[in-house]
């Protein structure tokens, strides 16, 4: 099956194969073509380019161009069989809206059991993320949730998340497990993650993530805890092959650089990748333990010193920044504007989960690496595309227009630029969610 979209006002997010990823300057610019075309086979990305009047690469059937205006194809959606080749063609009428890579969200929570409004309360009468996690709600109150539900139930649960995130133009997202603190219920939480691999068209990655926090079960003995994940998480998660990388909550009040670097020597031995919750809460250590094991990401960075600046330079860790964490929570954004100063590449993902950023809505965290980062449109695009793509650890395949990638791509309506997008973040754009796997 061939798909041609013609009448494409701006093609967005052009990118050479050799790209995986834009640091610094780089970010600041983002490749279009006016009046475009682009062909998909199987899924991929088979050519693109201007259309004007132009001939769009149906061999032996130069009618096929497509000048704005009424389609020499047909109706925007249409089959037609291409009698020289006798495949299948369907023509996508893109009416001169912009074509763009659909975004990436390179770390969520989106498997969880139903969900904390009440701590939302608290929050409003004035209690931190810290203060509600010390009473045992938080992460815990999200764990004794999920260990009352049942697999299917849970996969329900969150397949209307991952239904909602692929309408708001999502193409690829991390998922991590940790809330389920016991070895069943992270098991139960990474097979959900697999469950969801199988039966979207999403791009997925799993992340283990039983060091989010210590268990009931372990209150008051965290070494313990640090232990059963080496000894016994690990071993089960890796034997299942459950789990594309590791994380580890690395921040004041949850595991210590100590911790963390034990974890991660053991996942190495499974070769299992970090990406590292890093600086949330705190300076922590955990950018520079991150980067010791060749992180994929460090992720968060509210809190940041030079040191972290310079810890990633020359590393191959993406900076992943979480803008709708700090803004649910109302606390600092991280220093994007500093790190792309630097000369730094910075990612920017969505962190959807039920405790510090209950959305999964990528465009919004665009327009929030605008407004309160103050990322140009191109930088925060960039961010969240391309950039977090690499964040996870599939850029090769996915994050932008380039020949040989998967077409995972957004159709919008036609609109007057590429900061419309951020600017106006409510309005609905999006015509057309184009997913492959
Ligand atoms: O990324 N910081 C740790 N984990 C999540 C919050 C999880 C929760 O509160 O449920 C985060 O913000
Ligand atoms: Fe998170």
């Amino acid at each position: 099956m061939k798909t041609i979209i013609y009448n494409i006002g701006t093609l967005a997010g052009i990118l050479p194969e050799s790209k995986t990823m834009l640091k610094g300057s780089e970010m600041n610019h983002v490749e279009c073509i006016e009046n475009a075309y682009l062909t998909i086979e199987d899924g991929i990305i088979t050519d693109f380019g201007p259309c004007n009047g132009g001939y769009i690469g149906i061999q032996n059937n130069p009618s096929h161009d497509c000048v704005a205006g009424p389609s020499p194809c047909g109706q925007g959606g249409s089959t037609v069989l291409d009698t020289n080749t006798t495949t299948e063609i369907e023509y996508i009428d893109a009416k001169g809206g912009f074509v763009m890579p659909a975004f990436c969200d390179a770390h969520t929570h989106i498997v969880y059991a139903g969900c904390r409004d009440g701590e939302f309360r608290d929050k409003i009468a004035g209690l931190s993320y810290e203060e509600i996690a010390a009473r045992g709600g938080g992460i815990l109150n999200s764990a004794d949730l999920l260990h009352e539900t049942s697999e299917e139930e849970l996969y329900r649960q969150s397949m209307e998340r991952v239904n909602e995130i692929m309408a708001m133009g999502t193409g690829a997202v991390e998922i991590k497990s940790g809330y389920g603190l016991t070895l069943e219920d992270e098991l139960k939480m990474l097979r959900v993650i697999r469950r969801i691999k199988e039966t979207t068209p999403l791009t997925i990655k799993s992340t283990f993530l039983g060091a989010h926090a210590v268990g009931r079960a372990y209150k008051g003995r965290q070494a313990d805890y640090v232990d059963h994940i080496c000894k016994d998480m690990l071993p089960a998660v890796a034997a299942e092959n459950l789990a594309d990388f590791v994380d580890v909550f690395t921040d004041k009040g949850f595991f210590t650089v100590e911790e963390t670097d034990k974890i991660l020597s053991e996942a190495a031995k499974y070769g299992i990748k970090p990406k590292i919750h890093a600086n949330e809460l705190a300076v922590s250590g955990g950018v520079q333990v991150g980067v010791k094991h060749n992180a994929q990401s460090v992720d968060h960075l509210e809190a940041t010193t030079d040191a972290e600046i310079e810890c990633l330079r020359n590393s191959g860790t993406m900076p992943t920044m979480l803008p709708g964490c700090s803004f649910f929570l109302g606390i600092e954004f991280g220093r994007a504007k500093d790190y792309i100063n630097a000369g730094l590449p910075v990612a920017l993902s969505s962190d959807y989960n039920p405790g510090s950023s209950p959305s999964g809505n990528m465009r919004f965290v665009m327009a929030l690496g605008c407004i309160r980062m103050r990322l140009t449109p191109e930088q925060s695009f960039n961010a969240c595309t391309i950039n977090s793509a690499y964040a996870m650890g599939v850029s090769d395949t996915v994050g932008s227009i380039t020949v040989g990638k998967k077409a995972n791509l957004i159709i919008t309506k036609p609109l007057p630029s590429l900061a419309f997008i951020p600017y106006s973040h409510q309005t609905p754009i999006i015509e057309k969610v184009i997913l492959n796997k």
